[in-house]
């Protein structure tokens, strides 16, 4: 996954990379590194771990010119300095950062080796700053060896290069985002996002795939195939990247508490009482001559679609989710006339843009995406934006909220039902008084310190309820936790329940409330310690937690926010770093 941070001209270069790593972080947290160009010589830093066991390293008031930054999530080579980045070549004319994965690096290793190159580290990308030496020893200038090098490369990189001897913050982009920030004051810089840029930047151009180029401090010179490209600089809103923890000591329970605003945000952007519906009509009109919508996604996203294709399917219309990682091996219907939804948070998801590879582009898409501008946002014919803000926590929170809701949202507006719009409001309200009785969770989370192992329960949409809080266990607190519907429980699972173990209930359907309590006793008579979170309607004497009455379709969303703060509490019980979980980034843009 990884991060990269550039930049070239009037910049106090150490504070720009570290505070622009720092930004990046949730890209993968494994090791980081930077180099500054100065004088035509190259220096180089690299760290093990945290961007602050880097900043240890680096001299405050380091000289330089021009630098590069990163931060790894180890995909080729263990997790060790020389192999974290900046990767230089075999020369130490070349030093670069990249994300992304190289296909085809063997091959290229096997043809450098036999010009008698070889190599310090185990990664693929201290092939490519080889590559791209050997075209400049065979006499290419740098831009040439980019692209050289570029038309050998079969992968994925988003590629900043420094050269020694040669001034100048080099580029290249295929299938791994990146995007070009323009400063007051002769700054030219680029990351992996926009959050590193919003400080010192004004205009913004995300590159195509294919772009390679080269900036100084006045000019960016972007190039394709070959030919001088213009480049589009537009604006930002800079409050769409705020990295603020405004007083919260995660940001992960900040994002918690931003769920039900993102929900309300989402009503508010598209229904009025008065004129009801916003969307563009020609969207509702695709979606509605479709025989059926496709929802793809991953992870929590994925959680999101299964509700929503419920919802979608409980209002008359065909719906069906996918995993869509599983989804590209073709085992699944393609019906006849298609209408995909493909759900991301980070909008650069690769099990997704695989899917879009697939669909192609005479297929009508939506992306339900919270990252402006991104890589699956610009691809779809069709964007809405869940206006979440920036999220900054590994595990998706608040994005979940905005995902749903405006699904939901998009299906009130097909059926032209406010009642659907309505109806998020009162979850919204719901949600928040849950996250407000924070403390009776906390002393639910004290039962579960010693837990090596958990369950979720439901049915109906509860059921998805119970997927993503298990999701969350897992991820943050690390408990092995496994989702069910209860009536699949006695098909084989429940032989797995051993005395203490603690299931969570979900009961926000009263129609179903008789089914899943008797569900729970069986469990309990196998032992195992029940925690029954029920809506008010559907409570009993005895519930471990009651949230606020709610349509039980939209139960998921006070559900949720009940398993996000458990695992939250847990997390933070066990003393675990719950805003960086190990082994998983945010964006995940390798398959
Ligand atoms: C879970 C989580 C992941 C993401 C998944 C998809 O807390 O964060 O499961 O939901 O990696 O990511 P996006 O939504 O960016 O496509």
């Amino acid at each position: 996954m990884c991060g990269i941070v550039g930049g070239i001209g009037n910049l106090d270069y150490r504070e720009f990379l570290l505070s622009g790593l720092r930004k990046l972080d949730y890209r993968g947290y494994d090791s980081a590194g930077l180099a500054f160009y100065n004088n035509g010589k190259i220096s180089l830093y690299r760290a093990v771990g945290s961007v602050d066991n880097l900043a240890s390293i680096v001299p405050e008031g380091h000289p330089g010119t021009a630098g590069i930054a990163h931060t790894r999530w180890a995909t080729h080579g263990g997790v060790t300095v020389e192999n974290a980045h900046p990767q230089r070549s075999y020369d130490k004319k070349v030093y670069l950062v990249h994300n992304g994965v190289i296909d085809n690096y063997k091959e290229l290793k096997a043809f450098l080796a036999e010009k008698g190159i070889t190599f310090r580290s185990d990664t693929d990308t201290e092939v490519i700053a080889s590559l791209i030496s050997y075209f400049l020893n065979e006499g290419e200038s740098p831009l040439n060896a980019i692209h050289g090098a570029m038309k050998m490369i079969d992968g994925s990189y988003a590629l900043a290069i420094l050269f020694t001897g040669t001034p100048g913050l080099y580029f290249a982009k295929n299938k791994s985002p990146l995007v070009l920030g323009r400063g007051k004051g002769r700054i030219n810089c680029l990351a992996s996002d926009y959050a590193p840029l919003m400080d010192s930047c004004t205009g913004f151009a995300a590159l195509e795939d294919g772009t390679y180029g080269v900036m100084s401090q006045n000019a960016v010179i972007a190039f394709k195939d070959g030919r001088n490209i213009a480049l589009a600089f537009s604006s930002r809103d800079k409050e769409d990247y705020s990295y603020d923890l405004e007083g919260y000591p995660h940001f992960m329970l900040k994002e918690i508490h931003e769920g039900p605003g993102v929900m309300r945000k989402n009503v508010k952007n598209h229904y009025d009482a008065a004129n009801g519906y916003l969307f563009d009509k020609k969207l509702l009109d695709q979606i509605a001559e479709s025989d059926e919508i496709v929802l793809l996604g991953c992870g929590s996203s994925h959680y999101a679609s299964e509700a929503a294709a419920a919802f979608f399917n409980t209002n008359g219309f065909r719906a069906a989710s996918y995993i869509a990682s599983e989804w590209i091996h073709g085992i699944y219907p393609r019906p006849k006339k298609p209408f995909y939804i493909l759900i991301s948070q980070s909008g650069e998801t690769a099990d997704l843009i695989s899917c879009l590879d697939m669909i192609g582009e005479e297929t009508p898409t939506l992306g339900i995406v919270n990252a402006k501008d991104s890589t699956i946002a610009r691809r779809c014919s069709n964007v809405l934006y869940i206006e979440a803000g920036l999220e900054v926590a590994v595990a998706s929170t608040k994005s979940f909220f905005g995902q749903l809701a405006l699904m939901m949202l998009v299906c009130g507006a097909l059926r032209k039902d406010k009642t659907v719009a309505e109806g998020i409001l009162a979850a919204a309200d719901s949600a928040e008084q849950v996250i407000a009785m924070a403390d009776q969770i906390d002393a639910i989370s004290e039962k579960f310190i010693a837990a090596r192992d958990a369950f979720f329960v439901g049915r109906g949409f509860d059921f998805f309820a119970g997927e993503e809080s298990s999701l969350k266990l897992k991820e943050i607190a690390y408990v092995h936790s496994e989702a069910y519907p209860g009536g699949e429980l006695k098909h084989g699972p429940i032989a797995l329940i051993e005395k203490d173990i603690p299931v969570v209930a979900f009961v926000g359907n009263e129609e179903l409330s008789k089914l899943i309590r008797s569900n729970v006793e069986e469990l309990l008579a196998r032992g195992a310690t029940p925690y029954i979170v029920s809506s008010k309607g559907c409570s009993k004497e005895g519930d471990a937690f009651v949230f606020p009455e709610v349509r039980p379709e939209f139960a998921p969303f006070p559900e949720i926010a009940f398993g996000q703060l458990l695992s939250y509490l847990l997390s933070i019980r066990r003393g675990l770093n719950v805003d960086k979980p190990r082994n998983l980034a945010k964006s995940v843009t390798v398959h």
